[in-house]
């Protein structure tokens, strides 16, 4: 495998093979030394069309930490504002040698499109509401860390569903390892496919709650909801949201999963967010060390 386009494209061995990677990672992170020299020899563009924090700098930071050289490229500033194409931009970096591109775009399929045009390794880092494959590794890897596995797990998908990258790639990703998935959220936010992905659906948040051992809480995704989607904020937070006071009456531990960012008081409260029950935080820190064995590996293969 040359790129990281989805979880769709890659195997259970290759999960595997990441996480492993990714161990060794995370005890070089939680040493006082935290760079080893494996990527000196590389550079990679960091291209991002679309908004990010915890990607952008996660990556940036894995790259760091492997010793690549790295650019960062923003299409806001850029001379995408003056008409220049997604091809065009991408030649232009690679023609200063550039080695590996890592991209968000708004528009799914847009690191398939460029896998068949340059020679390059792509990682995609969030096309549109397609896929967002680290993102799913991460949360696997974190579901593993905290539980010990992920096969067998019950693992809920909360939320907007509809326009969620992080939904479908999550649900590949467990899937392929041997996870039980439900996804729980108003009709109107769950796509007309969903029945065909072989998951479990429930509109009914307690039930879902009731039923899974790690529930991975998605925001509202506002800027790309096309029309006016019911419910509204103030409806989705009355039915769906989460708040301490509900994950305490299970009466059972649950993992409390969300990839950020999260708006606070919509679909998570600030008590909720901040539980026991939460591995946010531990999510973005293992986001480090997955990335860096996403970048290892692509690396390895050339
Ligand atoms: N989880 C995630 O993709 O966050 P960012 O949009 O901040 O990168």
């Amino acid at each position: 495998v040359r790129h990281l386009l989805g979880i769709k494209e890659i195997t259970p061995q290759d999960i595997q093979l990441i996480f492993e990677t990714a161990d060794n990672f995370k005890d070089v992170l939680n040493r006082p030394i935290k760079k080893v020299p494996s990527l000196r020899d590389i550079t990679i563009a960091n291209v991002f069309f679309e908004n990010s924090t915890r990607t952008r700098l996660s990556f940036e930071l894995a790259e760091k930490r492997l010793s690549a050289d790295v650019i960062n490229f923003s299409s806001s500033g850029s001379s995408v504002k003056k008409g220049e194409t997604l091809l065009d931009t991408v030649n232009n970096i690679l023609a200063m040698k550039v080695d590996m591109i890592v991209m968000r775009h708004s528009s799914p399929g847009a690191p398939h499109f460029l896998s068949k045009h340059i020679p390059a390794n792509i990682v995609n880092a969030g096309d549109g509401t397609h896929e967002h494959p680290t993102q799913a590794l991460l949360d696997s890897f974190s579901i593993r860390e905290r539980l010990g596995e992920v096969a067998g797990k019950k693992v809920v998908i909360i939320g907007d569903i509809l326009h969620s990258r992080v939904a479908l790639s999550n649900i590949f990703a467990l899937q392929k390892q041997g996870a039980e998935v439900m996804v729980c959220g108003p009709m109107t936010l769950l796509p007309k496919y969903i029945q065909q992905l072989g998951v479990k659906v429930e509109t009914n948040v307690r039930k879902a709650l009731e039923w899974c051992d790690v529930a991975n809480v998605l925001r509202i995704q506002l800027e790309r909801q096309q029309m006016k989607y019911f419910p509204s904020l103030r409806e989705y937070t009355l039915y769906y949201g989460i708040d301490k006071k509900l994950l305490d009456s299970l009466n059972k531990e649950i993992v409390l999963m969300h990839p950020g960012p999260i708006n606070r008081g919509v679909e998570l409260s600030s008590d909720a967010a901040d539980s026991h029950h939460s591995i946010i935080l531990n999510q973005v820190e293992n986001g480090v060390a997955i990335r860096m064995a996403v970048l290892f590996l692509l690396a390895q293969k050339g």
